[in-house]
């Protein structure tokens, strides 16, 4: 494996290979990410993780300063999955001072994690936009616990005509059902103790969904009562394309939940 700060010599590097898969993210590596490096190497030939704390989608009273990093830790869990390049850019070389930008859809970037995190998507769809134009990749590996990030970098790629396709990982979990995340080491045990309803909840509904014919406010209303003593920042149900759905639709509804816990987003969701 070998390490590149350097952006064009990451793409001179990308430029001669024909079958790459890509994973970006922002260090702390867990098992999910482990999880995307694996399912890409099953198919690809040339893999690039990359890893990079992207201040701009960071707001000003979240954790940008503390954001986990261990890059020992993450090198060799790059290695040991046989990953190819490792890209570690600079914020000075992925930033220039005055810059074109994207700006996110209001109306799906602006809800849900939106909400209290109105720059963030637009922060995620530059870094993502840049990322993809230095790495080339055929296939680009993203988790389904960011339900909203993997809809809107898909809606982007389609809306700039980019040639990658997108492939949505299942999360991964820890024994107690907990979703992987790089912020979960915020978590106390005993916040994880509170926690464990939310999987829980969302397991529960999916068993008792069998019919389209289920709405969704009821199903939201049997998971709010099964969320005791959490501070819920929403429940809601959508269709795969992100738009409310009244009804339940088997094979195109996801449920998200987001629960803050010790002043930490903790989100959880499950696609149906
Ligand atoms: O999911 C993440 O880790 C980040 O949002 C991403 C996609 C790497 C962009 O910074």
């Amino acid at each position: 494996m070998i390490i590149v700060n350097d952006i064009e010599q990451i793409q001179n590097i990308c430029r001669d290979k024909s079958n790459k898969g890509f994973i970006p993210t922002m260090g702390a590596l867990h098992k999910g990410h482990i999880s995307l490096i694996q399912k890409s190497r099953l198919n690809l030939d040339f893999i690039i993780v990359s890893i990079f704390i992207n201040p701009a989608q960071f707001s000003e009273n979240e954790d940008l300063d503390k954001y986990p990093q261990n890059a020992k830790n993450d090198i060799k869990i790059c290695q040991d999955n046989k990953v190819d390049v490792l890209f570690m850019p600079l914020a000075k070389d992925i930033y220039q001072d005055y810059e074109p930008k994207i700006i996110s859809d209001k109306i799906d970037a602006y809800k849900l994690e939106g909400i209290n995190r109105p720059s963030h998507f637009d922060g995620v769809l530059n870094v993502v936009m840049k990322l993809l134009n230095i790495i080339t990749p055929n296939k680009l590996y993203l988790g389904k616990k960011d339900a909203q990030q993997i809809i809107l970098i898909e809606k982007m790629i389609k809306s700039f005509f980019l040639n990658i396709n997108v492939i949505r990982c299942e999360s991964i979990r820890d024994d107690d059902g907990i979703a992987m995340s790089s912020r979960n080491i915020y978590l106390s045990k005993n916040d994880r103790m509170k926690l464990m309803q939310v999987n829980k909840a969302l397991q529960k509904c999916k068993n008792k969904i069998t019919n389209n014919k289920t709405k969704s406010d009821i199903i939201i209303e049997e998971i709010r009562n099964n969320l005791i003593k959490l501070e819920i920042n929403y429940i809601s149900i959508v269709n795969h394309k992100l738009k409310q759905a009244k009804y339940t639709i088997i094979s195109d509804t996801i449920i998200l939940i987001s629960v803050n816990i010790n002043n930490t987003n903790y989100i959880d969701n499950i696609w149906l």
